[in-house]
């Protein structure tokens, strides 16, 4: 069966502070929608792909979405009011696929590399695969009053980044109840089914606020991305 990108683009980008919703803003003149697909597209592993926008944006043709070029292997879909509900409604057109890749718009400039890494961790039997980095910082844990409660060991942690690749029966499956989880990977291991990773790249990070949109638009204009 084929491999399906699905891409959540359904957000407001409340964080981001633009007024168009944030996969629609652009980068040195391109979308971060458009931007995501041909990722996906050009990494050469992804036979079609779903996006998932605002309802309202639900109409619009493909072609004025994400160009001509890949147009004819894309399909659009309305979004829902919490992510785990796009990424559901891109599960339901995804159709006969085998494997299925969940990637953010907001990670817009990621390489079509980091993609085929989870594609072919998929094909080597990985039911469940996600982009990692080390993290840079400490990371606490904390209780309610704001007291530090603990600090796990920072060789043990990981960062987490989109594409995430599922067979598409189990991600099928751990969707279901999601409620407004924002990590699909999440879901399978409250299944108890296990979760392999794989080497992230720092140029998938996710644009969230504005410090992100700068960076992503500086990282273009010195051909960084
Ligand atoms: N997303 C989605 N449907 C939702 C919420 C989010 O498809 N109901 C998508 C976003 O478009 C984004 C990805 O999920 O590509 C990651 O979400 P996030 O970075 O949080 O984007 P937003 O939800 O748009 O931003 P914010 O939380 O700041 O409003
Ligand atoms: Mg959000």
């Amino acid at each position: 069966g084929p491999v399906v990108g699905i891409i959540p683009a359904a957000g407001r980008g409340v964080r981001l502070g633009e007024t168009l919703p944030k996969a629609f803003v652009e980068l040195d003149g391109r979308t971060m929608l458009d931007r995501a697909v041909h990722t996906m597209i050009d990494s050469g592993t992804v036979d079609r792909v779903v996006i998932v926008v605002p309802p309202e944006l639900a109409g619009t043709p493909a072609d004025e979405l994400v160009g001509t070029g890949p147009a004819g292997r894309v399909t659009v879909v309305a979004g829902g009011a919490e992510r785990a509900d796009s990424v559901r409604a891109g599960l339901d057109a995804a159709g006969d696929a085998r494997f299925v890749l969940v990637h953010d718009a907001a990670r817009a400039l990621t390489p079509p590399d980091l993609c085929a890494r989870v594609t072919w961790a998929l094909r080597d039997g990985k039911d469940a695969v996600i982009p990692v980095l080390p993290v840079a910082d400490t990371i606490k844990s904390i209780d309610t009053d704001g007291q530090v409660t603990g600090t796990p060991d920072r060789a043990t942690l990981r960062a987490v980044q989109t594409p995430q690749g599922f067979d598409v029966a189990l991600l099928r499956r751990a969707n279901g109840d999601a409620g407004d989880a924002t990590d699909d990977a999440g879901l399978v291991e409250r299944l108890g089914e296990p979760v392999h990773t794989v080497a992230g790249d720092p140029l998938a990070f996710k644009i969230t606020t504005p410090l992100d949109l700068v960076l992503a638009r500086a990282l273009l204009a010195s051909g960084t991305a």
